[in-house]
């Protein structure tokens, strides 16, 4: 699925995406009906053990894009990467360098937080050819101005602002945007307000499409049960499982048989 593909579904088929980081990982998903994949920067987070994601750099993004693209070899999966904290907040030629990396690495557009400051330098990314997905609500880039990971939008005035920036992010040439954390009702305003497909983590039924943490979704993360997360899988216990019964066959020295040797 390609960008104009991915926008053509608004209003039809509600679109899927997972964020993913790693080859084996994107080799998997390829084999699924999944639509789209995002390296975030959330892989901070979830890859590195940071609490935030402002220790993502464009070198990091870079090295999980690589590996997330060649892992895709042969799909036709849309493949986002997140532009970094602070990597296109200094001036335009940063902002272009860095988006032009992830082009190079594999990603076939690039996700940014915010709307403030950044609607000039969008429109010149999209008029060189990179195709912009926006990010607003929750824009975890900025989580020590917000206070923390709370939900946003909840009084008129930020209810309004949101929604005033989304039309903006779509003005400016976004092609998709995120919407994180906010309440289920602007969701549905903004999506049924702009012409671009919107993508909710936490953000209730009623936009385009949906977007999870992998680890997340799989039940990998333990501990990490926010209300908007559903878990399709158990899988911190099915892992965990298959290492405690690899352990005891080894230890019972039931592993390797001769079936398993040369
Ligand atoms: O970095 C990330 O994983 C994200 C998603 C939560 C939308 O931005």
């Amino acid at each position: 699925m390609n960008v104009l593909e991915f926008q053509k579904q608004k209003s039809k088929t509600k679109l899927s995406m997972v964020t993913c980081y790693d080859a084996w990982s994107a080799k998997l998903i390829a084999g699924t009906s999944v639509d789209s994949i995002l390296v975030g920067d959330s892989l901070a987070m979830v890859m590195h053990g940071h609490s935030t994601t402002l220790p993502a750099n464009v070198a990091m993004m870079e090295l999980h894009t690589q590996a997330v693209a060649r892992g895709l070899a042969g799909s036709n999966k849309l493949l986002v990467a997140d532009l970094p904290f602070i990597s296109y907040r200094q001036d335009l030629k940063t902002s272009v360098r860095a988006a032009g990396r992830m082009m190079k690495a594999g990603a076939h557009a690039v996700k940014l937080e915010g709307a403030k400051g950044n609607l000039e330098m969008i429109a010149h990314l999209v008029d060189s050819g990179i195709p912009v997905m926006g990010h607003l609500g929750l824009t975890p880039q900025s989580i020590h101005q917000l206070g923390g990971f709370k939900v946003q939008g909840n009084n008129p005035a930020e209810f309004e602002r949101i929604h005033h920036e989304a039309e903006q992010l779509e003005k400016a040439g976004c092609f998709s945007v995120v919407l994180e954390c906010v309440p289920s009702a602007l969701a549905a305003k903004i999506t049924q307000d702009i012409k671009i497909p919107t993508i909710g983590i936490g953000a209730g039924p009623d936009t385009d499409g949906q977007v999870l943490v992998l680890q997340d979704m799989l039940g990998l993360n333990e501990g990490f049960k926010p209300k908007f997360l559903r878990t399709f899988m158990s899988g911190a216990e099915l892992m965990k499982k298959a290492l405690n019964d690899y352990d005891t066959e080894v230890k019972k020295a039931t592993f390797p048989t001769a079936k398993e040797s040369y």
